[in-house]
């Protein structure tokens, strides 16, 4: 990984952005990756734009997930607000973590995990990226480490709830 890629993860990470479980969010998407075990878990809020349209309001997110997937879930929960579900469903992995510069091809799938979350969000679960695989809902991410749905290897992170506006 280069060093530019490598310290803009590491700025998004340092301050990630819409981290958290969002209450009384309208969908929420769980995927796993087939490739790595990993998870992420998106919520997403949508309200009326001026022009009548239904957007995403704000999205958030909780992950077990390696520091890419961290980095590229920030800045896409950023990119989507204001889109329609439309909108946000067109754009790809590589979409989603562009601000962040191209990913090497080892992590290409943690973007597509966050893309996999997204859709599962908001579209049905058969549209969900090759790479992600869908995850039954549970109450929390929690509940589907103890459920055996992720790997026993993988470090637990609690993640604190973003702060209430
Ligand atoms: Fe699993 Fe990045 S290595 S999401």
């Amino acid at each position: 990984m280069n060093t530019d890629l490598q310290q803009r993860i590491h700025d998004a990470i340092a301050n990630p952005k819409n981290l958290g479980e969002m209450e009384n969010a309208d969908s929420v998407g769980t995927v796993g990756s087939a490739e790595c075990g990993d998870m992420l878990r998106m919520w997403v809020k949508f309200k009326q734009d001026d022009q009548g349209r239904k957007v995403i309001d704000r999205a958030t997110f909780q992950t077990f997930g390696c520091e890419t997937a961290i980095a590229v879930a920030s800045v896409a929960t950023e990119l989507i607000a204001g889109k329609t579900v439309d909108e946000a469903l067109s754009m790809s992995g590589a979409d989603l973590s562009a601000p962040l510069g191209a990913l090497p091809p080892m992590k290409i799938h943690c973007a597509q995990l966050v893309e996999g979350a997204l859709r599962s969000a908001l579209a049905p679960p058969t549209d969900l990226p090759a790479a992600a695989a869908h995850v039954p809902q549970a109450t929390t991410l929690f509940d589907q480490l103890h459920s055996g749905n992720a790997p026993a290897n993988k470090v637990k992170v609690v993640l604190k709830p973003i702060a209430k506006a």
